[in-house]
């Protein structure tokens, strides 16, 4: 660590600042830069690959993410032909939960595990048993242990690869590492921490009895910060690389979802927001600290000071898409002015709701919320002889917004009220995928008129910490309208209820199976 971050304190700001909102997402990093009236005036995206050198494992190196920044700061700056002196803060999203192991030296100590990866169930039961159960894992966390969290991942290494954790002195998260390389500092901020499962979440604070019942070294973790403070200054070094100025400030920041829910206004109670990235997440704010007793949605801390969100999280969302597109149709290209995904879009269109009684699980990397099960795998059911490509795309998304809807019962089970969803991620561009969360949620769904999500919500932080709003709320207040309405069709409506009651069924009816096949000795 080479400076003290609470002394550093904004430069004052007038109507000529910028800011840049930068997410580490896990198909690549995505950066804008904002003026101080919420314009976005350029972004750049860099993309990056996966590797899944088991099945379900899930990794990346965090070298890539940095290229990524790297290269998309430097075009959004030119772009935009603003003067970079003008520049005066940056705010970090990413991909949750990942776990970068670092050395003494800050070197990588192998590829960062990911949000997505599967490999430890095993650790999970280790935390529940070394914390008392899960009742009281719940009651220091508010969370049960879950696959994707960071404190199974740390578990993994110390039982798997013990060299590789002998030689680890700290871990961050995706979007701290690449602070980490732009200030020098280590720090996280309280939404992204939420999800490490070390976190005592009521508190804002680590948990030091869970970390103490895991033999965890508090050590290994950053200093946590709320998301609008100052975190650190770029380094003379990350300044000149990125061509900007050594007194820009860097703010805590925020974990993807909590980032997308303020680019969407997430902010008060009422207000929830439906994101389709490469996994999909249903979010809404809370006012106060409060828990599923049942453990199924996930409650963290929120990016807006001292308040909290709960949410539930869907691996594989607009990334079953993708998936598709890249397997199954790889020969498309994009014609007479449409992308591939918008051809596809429109065979799927042409099919009527229900895709003819194709049903698509969409489980591909296991599965969260409801079932937190990773052992849950992706299928087609019901296909038949009469079944075109178009039913196909139709009834994977279909499934992907049922796995959202089965999210959302669970939010109105808890009486979280419902008052407006407004959709958000990649998914929110396509007008059939928004016309289905209105038909399957049963509720409008409005757009909002910038869909820049988690970068744009961190760059608002960035103004905050520079002092161009007061706080969160004031800033996406006075930035964020909601543009399109999608109203739900009532016969649609008649005609999907029975569709979702069958498709809640069928995992149940699966769920033996699931299990059975992955005791099974894999074949590549
Ligand atoms: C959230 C989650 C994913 C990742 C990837 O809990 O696992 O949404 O943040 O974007």
């Amino acid at each position: 660590m080479t400076r003290s971050a609470w002394m550093i304190l904004p430069r004052q700001v007038n109507d000529m600042a910028f800011f840049l909102g930068i997410d580490i997402g896990t198909s690549g990093t995505k950066t804008i830069l904002i003026d101080s009236r919420g314009s976005v005036l350029a972004q750049a995206t860099g993309e990056y690959g996966l590797s899944h050198p088991q099945p379900m494992w899930s990794e990346q190196n965090p070298e890539d993410w940095w290229q990524a920044v790297v290269k998309t700061v430097r075009t959004v700056v030119k772009k935009s032909r603003i003067k970079a002196a003008e520049i005066r803060a940056i705010g970090l999203s990413g991909q949750m939960h990942g776990a970068v192991f670092l050395d003494r030296n800050d070197q990588v100590v192998r590829p960062a595990i990911l949000w997505n990866d599967q490999r430890t169930a095993e650790e999970c039961a280790e935390i529940e048993r070394r914390a008392g159960g899960r009742k009281r894992l719940v009651s220091l966390v508010a969370n049960p242990a879950l696959t994707g969290f960071t404190a199974p991942k740390i578990l993994w290494l110390r039982n798997h690869e013990t060299r590789n954790f002998e030689r680890t002195r700290r871990v961050l998260l995706p979007k701290d590492e690449i602070r980490r390389r732009l200030t020098g500092e280590y720090a996280t901020d309280v939404s992204d921490a939420s999800g490490t499962l070390l976190l005592d979440v009521a508190r804002r604070k680590w948990s030091g009895k869970l970390l103490e019942k895991l033999e965890l070294d508090p050590e290994l973790l950053p200093p946590v910060f709320e998301s609008e403070d100052v975190t650190g200054r770029l380094t003379d070094a990350a300044a000149k690389l990125l061509g900007l100025s050594s007194d820009v400030i860097v703010v805590g920041g925020a974990g993807d979802c909590a980032a997308a829910a303020l680019g969407t206004g997430v902010v008060k109670s009422g207000i929830l927001n439906s994101s389709l990235g490469t996994s999909s997440v249903v979010f809404a704010h809370s006012d106060e600290f409060r828990l599923d007793p049942a453990g199924r949605l996930h409650t963290f801390c929120h990016a807006v000071r001292g308040k909290w969100h709960q949410m539930g999280v869907t691996l594989t969302g607009g990334g079953a898409l993708s998936w598709f597109r890249q397997t199954l149709c790889p020969e498309m290209r994009p014609s007479a002015g449409r992308s591939v995904y918008q051809q596809l879009e429109a065979e799927a269109a042409a099919t009527a709701p229900g895709s003819a009684g194709l049903y698509f699980l969409p489980y591909l990397a296991g599965e969260r919320t409801p079932h937190a099960d990773p052992n849950a795998r992706g299928c087609w059911i019901g296909l038949t002889l009469s079944h075109s490509r178009g039913h196909l795309v139709r009834s994977l998304m279909e499934g992907v917004t049922m796995a959202m809807r089965d999210t959302l019962e669970i939010i109105r089970e808890l009486d979280v009220p419902v008052r407006e969803i407004r959709a958000t991620g990649g998914g929110a561009a396509s007008p059939l995928w928004l016309q289905m969360q209105a038909d399957l949620f049963g509720h409008r769904i409005a757009t909002i008129g910038s869909s820049e999500g988690p970068a744009f919500g961190v760059a608002l932080l960035a103004g905050v910490g520079a002092g161009a709003w007061s706080d969160i709320v004031q800033a996406t207040t006075a930035t964020i309208k909601t543009a399109d309405t999608y109203r739900p069709s009532p016969a649609t409506r008649r005609c999907m209820e029975p569709v979702y009651n069958q498709f809640r069924q069928l995992y149940r009816s699966l769920k033996d199976d699931f299990q059975a096949i992955a005791s099974l000795p894999a074949r590549s």
